[in-house]
């Protein structure tokens, strides 16, 4: 693909984690795909008091750390490098926003982007004094790292102040899911073949599993996550911008609108969790020590940083249904957390039982056929099907089918962050959620937080290692499913 348009990226937050470990090194790969143009500009940010060279020097360090040795070559290396500089900003006193108007002056022609990888809290000080410095220009964009909010009030608080400086199809609302090559495979799965759509109802499917487990627990961001916990982390974004996907209707296009307004169709047929309904349908939990890979590590509690006395969730799981005619009466399953066996991120699709088995006792196993989307860390879908087992009887055994995207096409799929930076810089929205999705999503979550609040007892325990609290099971053993967890 050509390159963009000549641009100035503006990055607040430059010398933290995610600008380090992501965003620095998915431009240096854009770069060396040829993507970014000659006159193509990032200039860090960040309150410490560095020189470019100093700068240069730690992003140096950071890519040792997070690029392949063979992406770390010249004369990419030197191309990087010299699109880089500095300016030192301190929100809290606007020092420093004149040596950036500095920069910026007599460029305004160019795509100008603001990415604000810093705490929310500062997002709507940061634009203000943007703004008094006269650097909103027509072609500017601001991106936001999520969390955009705590709750539905200071997510719309956010969003109308930050909406009365940058037009909304200026504001590029970020959840890195919807950057993952397989999340955009979805939508290719679904839409560019003619196989699934008509199995995609509740006619043939009996629930949809999403879940996304991890094995790292909090340490290093214990102030952030003991506000935030499972549910805002994970799910009021990442989550339900998945089941968006899956459950949504075509689309006329791919266009920003035409998707954006499908995933709200489907956030607002949500079926509500309310008081008893949250607590009968919502299982959330806290891990304790335990062991991840064989290496013992510290519970919840114990971590530097987190309240003894702490109850926010590290993991939740939940049902929900999309009340509508495609998927009435079909359990969604959700289900994340933090410090469990094993890392992956899938979405599983189970079809129904056959009606009758003509096979008798030579046919067990429950679900013959799902489908399996995984995100993550190998990204491909395995569909499974029942066989005849080799031999002279009739006896049956699931197999699957694989595609492995990797192997399939022989290339390193994009990070995440590669694909969403360039899409900010050519101006593209589909992958970026849109005010009212996000409003949609805080009100579904908030009545759940407000039961959990009332209920006012501590989430389960769980030993780390482990796929959560029993309930998490019992969930879904109450219909007489399981969540999927072989291969
Ligand atoms: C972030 C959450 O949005 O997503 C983290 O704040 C979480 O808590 C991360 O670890 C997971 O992202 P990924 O891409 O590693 O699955």
């Amino acid at each position: 693909m050509k390159s963009t348009k000549p641009f100035d990226l503006v990055l607040f937050g430059a010398t933290g984690d995610l600008a380090m470990s992501k965003l620095l090194p998915a431009l240096y790969r854009r770069d060396r795909a040829g993507q970014l143009p000659a006159d193509g500009r990032i200039i860090a940010t960040a309150r410490s008091r560095l020189d470019r060279d100093t700068f240069i020097a730690r992003v140096e360090a950071a890519f040792g750390d997070h690029l392949e040795a063979d992406e770390r070559t010249q004369p990419d290396w030197h191309r990087f490098f010299e699109r880089l500089d500095f300016v030192s900003i301190d929100a809290d006193t606007s020092g420093g926003f004149e040596d950036l108007a500095g920069k910026l002056r007599g460029r305004e022609d160019r795509t100008r982007v603001f990415y604000l990888a810093v705490a929310p809290n500062y997002f709507v000080e940061i634009c203000e004094h943007l703004n008094a410095h006269g650097l909103v220009t027509e072609r500017a964009r601001v991106v936001l790292e999520k969390p955009l909010g705590h709750d539905l009030a200071s997510a719309r608080a956010i969003t109308e102040q930050i909406g009365a400086i940058f037009a909304e199809d200026a504001i590029y609302r970020i959840d890195h899911y919807l950057g993952k090559e397989t999340v955009q495979n979805l939508i290719a799965l679904r839409f560019g073949n003619m196989l699934f759509e008509p199995l995609w109802r509740r006619d043939w499917v009996r629930d949809v599993q999403i879940s996304v487990s991890e094995q790292l627990g909090v340490s290093g961001r214990a102030g952030f996550y003991d506000r935030t916990g499972a549910l805002r982390d994970m799910v009021q974004n990442h989550m339900l911008q998945l089941l968006c996907i899956i459950a949504m209707e075509p689309p006329s296009d791919i266009g920003a609108d035409a998707v954006r307004d499908e995933k709200l169709k489907v956030l607002r047929a949500l079926k509500g969790l309310e008081g008893q309904s949250a607590l009968r349908n919502t299982v959330r939990g806290q891990y304790r020590a335990g062991a991840i890979a064989g290496q013992p590590v510290p519970g919840y509690l114990e971590e530097e940083g987190v309240p003894a006395s702490s109850r926010t969730e590290t993991f939740v799981a939940l049902r929900t249904e999309v009340a509508n005619w495609r998927w009435a009466g079909v359990p969604f399953y959700l289900r994340t957390g933090k410090r469990l066996q094993e890392r992956a991120a899938e979405i599983v699709v189970n079809f129904r039982d056959v009606p009758h088995s003509i096979f008798g006792m030579a046919y067990d196993s429950g679900r013959p056929n799902r489908l399996v989307i995984k995100l993550q860390p190998d990204e491909g879908v395995r569909l499974h099907m029942m066989a005849k087992s080799p031999g002279d009887r009739m006896q049956l055994r699931p197999v699957s089918l694989n595609l492995d995207f990797a192997e399939a096409f022989q290339q390193r799929p994009p990070d995440a962050y590669e694909r969403l930076l360039m899409d900010v810089l050519r101006g593209r929205l589909t992958l970026f959620m849109r005010r009212d999705e996000l409003y949609a999503a805080w009100s579904w979550i908030e009545p759940i937080l407000d039961a959990w609040n009332e209920a006012g007892d501590a989430p389960k325990p769980y030993t780390a290692g482990t796929w959560g609290p029993a309930a998490s099971s019992a969930l879904l053993a109450r219909e007489d499913a399981s969540w999927h967890e072989e291969d």
